[in-house]
């Protein structure tokens, strides 16, 4: 049994103050009656919930996505540094751990799971999922950069990277971009800019796997995956695994 609020945060029918405001308006039927008190018990297993004409499906495995703030590491445990984890509470960390890594001074959307499985297929090694980040830049980048990208440039490793698209929001001493990659490399995309003479003095994740960063999250805040986001999430995954074995 759980509290109807946090059930209803957990099937992906956003946060609690999102949530509340659903039973607040009386969208929520438990078992066919309106139900508006957030501190109604429900069984997960057994209860049938219609939220906004919807049906809440509950699933064994946890899905979240975090807006990750600079200044916290991408572990589950760290000695000295404060973890992504920590940004939950306590009992919401259990068996989680996030699905690839930001850098301490990175922002934006990283997805908490305990789901080993689709996140061992979103960041198989070979290739991963499509992510997009936003960043600053220190230098002009051109049209130049979006070829060298496109190709496929080296950054030192063994091999280069496989191509990328760069998008010039605005070009000048300090330029803005978007860049879609597909692997994840160790600072992969501070390593693409520097191998073009270039610095990234800020960076954030907008999207990975085709599922964007909830616009509404401040940084620090989470919410689960929508069922819908989870989809894409398993279908990008798919792709990722059937491009790996061709
Ligand atoms: N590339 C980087 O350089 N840093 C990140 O955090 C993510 C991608």
């Amino acid at each position: 049994m759980m509290r109807l609020d946090r059930f209803l945060c957990e099937t992906g029918f956003g946060t609690r103050s999102q949530v509340k405001e659903l039973l607040k308006k009386g969208k929520v039927l438990v078992n066919g009656q309106t139900v508006s008190r957030p501190e109604q018990k429900v069984d997960e297993t057994r209860d049938q919930v219609v939220c906004a004409g919807t049906q809440a499906v509950y699933a064994r495995r946890t899905w979240l996505m975090l807006h990750k703030p600079a200044g916290v590491v991408s572990a589950t445990e760290d000695a000295r540094e404060k973890t992504v984890l920590e940004l939950l509470p306590k009992e919401r960390r259990r068996g989680l751990f996030p699905v690839g890594r930001l850098d301490k001074d990175t922002e934006g959307l990283l997805f908490l799971t305990d789901d080993g499985e689709l996140a061992h297929r979103l960041l198989s090694p070979r290739r991963h999922v499509d992510k997009t980040y936003y960043a600053r830049v220190q230098g002009t980048v051109t049209g130049e950069h979006v070829r060298r990208f496109a190709e496929g440039v080296s950054i030192g490793d063994e091999k280069p990277c496989l191509p990328a698209v760069l998008e010039i929001l605005e070009a000048g001493e300090e330029s803005e971009i978007l860049l879609t990659i597909r692997e994840g490399r160790f600072h992969q995309v501070k390593r693409m800019f520097e191998a073009v003479g270039c610095r990234v003095t800020y960076l954030k994740r907008r999207s990975m796997g085709g599922v964007p960063l909830d616009p509404t999250l401040r940084p620090g805040e989470w919410r689960s995956l929508r069922p819908e986001e989870l989809s894409r999430l398993e279908e990008a995954g798919a792709e990722a695994i059937k491009e790996c074995t061709v």
